[in-house]
C-alpha cells in the first residue's frame, strides 16, 4: 500500500482539493483508496458530504473503532473524516508517550487498501508530525506565487529535519505546482523557478479553474461534476503520474 500525505503548512495552497480529487482519480483507476482528513477544519466531510458513522477523533480517543469510522462513497472509495474535536484528540495524543506516532499504530490494521491518501491541516503540529510517521511518501502542493515558493522551501527542510531527527522515512515524491494562471506574470516565473529547481519531481501545473471552486458545494469530485472542464483533465494527469511512479 502507498501511503501518501498531502502537506504543506501554508494555507489555501489546494491541498483539500488535491487530497480529494487525487483518492476520486485513483478510486476510477481501480485502486482501492482510502481518504483520510487530518485536519481539524473537516473540508473532506464538507466537500464529499460523508455520512460516517464516526470519524477520526472518535478512533483517536477510542470511542469508536477505526473500521467503524471508515465510509465507502463510491465504488473503490474509502473515506475518514475529521471534524473540530480532532483538536481535542491531538491534545489526548499530545499525553501519550509515543505522540509522534500515534497514527500509525492507530492504523497498523488498516492496510487493505491500494492507496491512502492523507489531507494535512496548515499547521506543522502533532498532527502532521503523525501523517510523516504513517506515510512513506510526501506530495506537497505549492501555489503558484513568490510566497508559495517560499512556503515550499520551508516544508522541504521540515520534512528534512523530521526524517533526521524523528525517524521518520518520508520520500517528498512530488511538488505540485497548483492556481496555475498562464496569463499571470508571477505564475509564469514561479512554475519556471519550480520546474527548474525540482526538476525530478514536479507534477504537470493544475490550472485555476472555477469548477474546482464549485464542485464541494455539490459533495462531488471534479470528475464526476465537470468530467471535461480543465481542473478534471489537470486532475486526471496527476492520477496518471501518480499510477506510472514506482
Ligand atoms: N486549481 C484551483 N483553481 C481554483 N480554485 C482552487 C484550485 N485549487 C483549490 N481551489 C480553491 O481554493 C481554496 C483553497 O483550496 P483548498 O481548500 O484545497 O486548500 P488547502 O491547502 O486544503 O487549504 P487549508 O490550508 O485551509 O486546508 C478552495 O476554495 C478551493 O476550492
Ligand atoms: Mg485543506
Amino acid at each position: 500500500m502507498r501511503r501518501i500525505c498531502i502537506i504543506n503548512q501554508k494555507g489555501g495552497v489546494g491541498k483539500t482539493t488535491t487530497a480529494i480529487n487525487l483518492a476520486a482519480g485513483l478510486s476510477r483507476k481501480d485502486r482501492k483508496v482510502l481518504l483520510v482528513d487530518l485536519d481539524p477544519q473537516g473540508n473532506v466531510d464538507t466537500s464529499l458530504k460523508v455520512k460516517a458513522e464516526g470519524d477520526l477523533s472518535d478512533a483517536v480517543m477510542g470511542n469508536q473503532v477505526i473500521q467503524q469510522c471508515i465510509s465507502n462513497i463510491a465504488t473503490n472509495f474509502f473515506v475518514i473524516t475529521s471534524k473540530e474535536s480532532l483538536s481535542e484528540a491531538e491534545s489526548f495524543m499530545a499525553e501519550h508517550e509515543n505522540r509522534k506516532e500515534y497514527l500509525k499504530k492507530l492504523f497498523e490494521s488498516v492496510n487493505d487498501y491500494d492507496f491512502m491518501v492523507v489531507d494535512c491541516p496548515p499547521a506543522m503540529g502533532l498532527l502532521s508530525q503523525n501523517a510523516l510517521s504513517l506515510c512513506g511518501e510526501a506530495f506537497i502542493p505549492v501555489s503558484t506565487d513568490y510566497l508559495g515558493l517560499e512556503g515550499l522551501k520551508n516544508m522541504i527542510s521540515f520534512i528534512q529535519r523530521s526524517n533526521t531527527h524523528n525517524g521518520t522515512s518520508v520520500k517528498i515524491s512530488r511538488v505540485i505546482p497548483t492556481m496555475y494562471d498562464a496569463r499571470n506574470r508571477i505564475c509564469k516565473d514561479t512554475l519556471a523557478e519550480i520546474q527548474t529547481e525540482f526538476s525530478q519531481i514536479c507534477s504537470y501545473p493544475i490550472r485555476i479553474n472555477s469548477k474546482l471552486k464549485e464542485a464541494p458545494k455539490y459533495g462531488k469530485s471534479i470528475f464526476s461534476y465537470a468530467a471535461s472542464s480543465r481542473g478534471s483533465k489537470d486532475y486526471s494527469q496527476l492520477v496518471e503520474e501518480v499510477l506510472a511512479m514506482k
